[in-house]
Order: C-alpha cells, then structure tokens, then sequence
C-alpha cells in the first residue's frame, strides 16, 4: 500500500495538470503567424503606453520604439528573450509570475497572454 501512494499522487498530479493546462487556452483560436505590428503593439497601446512612453518608464513600448526596447539586453538582460517566453520579463510581468503584474491593474485576458507568448516562441519578430 504505501508504495501505491506516490504512484496514486502523480497520477493525481498529472490529472490536475493536464486540466488546468486546458482551462487556460484561449478561447479565441490563435492565428498561425502572430504579427508584432498588427497583433503585438496594439495591445501595448491600449493597455501600456500610459506609463511606458518615451522619458518615463521602461521600456518604452509606444510603437516607434517598443520592438528595439523589447530585445535590447541592457546590463545583460533583455525584456524578451527571442523564442523562450517562459524566461522573458515581458511575458513573466503579463502573466503575473514575475513579483510585478502588468498592467498593473491586472492581467489581460488569457487569450491576449497567449498571443505574447507565441510571438515570443515564435521567434519574437519584428514583422
Ligand atoms: C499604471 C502604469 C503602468 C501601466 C499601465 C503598465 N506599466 Fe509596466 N511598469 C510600470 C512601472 C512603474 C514599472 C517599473 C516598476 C519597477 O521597476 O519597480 C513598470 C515595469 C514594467 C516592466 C519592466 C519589469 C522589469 O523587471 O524590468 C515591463 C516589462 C512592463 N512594465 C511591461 C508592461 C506592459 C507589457 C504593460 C501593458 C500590458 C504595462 N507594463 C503597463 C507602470 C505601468
């Protein structure tokens, strides 16, 4: 019997995982090609650029510099580290894994979060 439990424990684990994995997908269906211009920066407008414009708080995300502001390292960091969303700050911050949430009045929707992290694994284009 007590050799069963750790067995009975992942699979319970593995249970839960699997349907919180699936409680979290978007409910809009992601297209194929995420377009930093089209489906990226929009939301940095609406949702960001407030407080994150030129001269206040990094990084700067209004369009004409928010892709140079994303992938520059600064003191050897970067906010998004092309193709590794689970490591970029910009993701972390969206999701609120990081100690900061953005925007700071809450999260975005899931679908929108989803949206950053395949442009980010996807490359992290500017197109
Ligand atoms: C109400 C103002 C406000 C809004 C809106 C806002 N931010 Fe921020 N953000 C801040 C402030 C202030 C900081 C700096 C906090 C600090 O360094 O302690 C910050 C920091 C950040 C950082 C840097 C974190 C780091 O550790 O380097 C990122 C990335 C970020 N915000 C992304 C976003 C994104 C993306 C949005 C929109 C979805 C957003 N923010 C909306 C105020 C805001």
């Amino acid at each position: 019997m007590k050799k069963l439990f750790p067995l009975l424990m992942m699979v319970a684990l593995s249970i839960t995982a699997t349907s919180c994995y699936y409680d979290e997908l978007p409910a809009v269906p992601l297209p194929e090609n995420v377009s930093y211009q089209k489906n990226i920066q929009p939301l940095f407008n609406k949702n960001c650029i407030g407080c994150h414009k030129p001269g206040a708080t990094a990084p700067d995300l209004t369009s004409a510099n928010s892709y140079l502001s994303l992938v520059t390292v600064v003191n050897g960091e970067a906010v998004v580290i092309p193709s590794d969303a689970k490591n970029s700050i910009l993701y972390e911050v969206m999701t609120g894994n990081g100690a900061l949430v953005m925007p700071a009045n809450g999260a975005l929707s899931a679908s929108k979060q989803a949206l950053v992290e395949k442009w980010i694994n996807d490359g992290a284009l500017n197109n």
